[in-house]
């Protein structure tokens, strides 16, 4: 099983100006990036090696950016928000200033200049699955999964997906998939996918 999970953040800041004691004001909303993150790595550690994940961040001042965090283990994956913030600010810090895309402590995490289209044209799984988690779409229980075949889920920040690259999705054979006809945070959403394939591949 190969998951890939990629986060729009249109508003996130592309440099590493903003106040940790502050992120949700003063980030572009990168606290929404840091629950995800934590969501997709701790809520089935035992995923964490088939798990990937991506963030488009689409703020100021030179957008976009690419988050990539993959090949984590249990034990190399950050505790908190708090120490994802740390993380995600020195990261951003320094690719500001000289262009370094790789954390020297944590180097599962990196940093490309790339936006949403690239990164979409880059990983849709060509026979596999495209999801898009969305409140409207179709309850994940009556929707057919194959491990055998890679796997991407899209998901909005706190605003959900902008319209222009719902577009850009739409381009794509992608299948909405709703967790419940309630809106929850992304962490949450993600949080309920993982424990259902989860407890699909443990029925298996
Ligand atoms: C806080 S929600 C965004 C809510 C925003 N008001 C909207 O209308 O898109 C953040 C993201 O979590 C995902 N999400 C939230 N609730 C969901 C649900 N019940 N089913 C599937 N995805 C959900 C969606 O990808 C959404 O873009």
């Amino acid at each position: 099983m190969h998951l890939t999970v990629l986060l729009d953040a249109p508003r996130c800041r592309t440099d590493g100006t903003f106040l940790i004691r502050d992120v949700p004001g003063t980030s572009g909303r990168l606290d929404v990036v840091c629950r995800v993150l934590l969501s997709t790595f701790r809520t089935v550690p035992e995923l964490c090696s088939n798990l990937q994940f991506f963030a488009v961040f689409g703020g100021p001042p030179t957008p976009p950016l690419q988050l990539q965090v993959k090949d984590v283990t249990p034990k190399s994956f950050p505790e908190s928000e708090l120490d994802c913030s740390l993380i995600l600010k020195a990261l951003l810090q320094q690719f500001s200033k000289s262009q370094q895309t790789r954390h020297n402590n944590w180097p599962e995490f990196s940093l490309a200049k790339k936006g949403f289209a690239e990164i979409l044209k880059e990983e849709r799984p060509v026979d596999g699955h495209l999801f898009y988690l969305i409140e409207r779409g179709k309850p994940l229980e009556e929707t057919p999964f194959s491990f055998e075949r890679p796997t991407v889920i899209v998901l909005g920040d706190d605003q959900g997906l902008p319209g222009d690259h719902e577009e850009i999705l739409y381009q794509y054979k992608v299948q909405e998939v709703s967790v419940g006809t309630r809106s929850l945070l992304g962490s949450q959403a993600i949080s309920l996918l993982l424990l259902n394939l989860a407890s699909r591949l443990n029925a298996s």
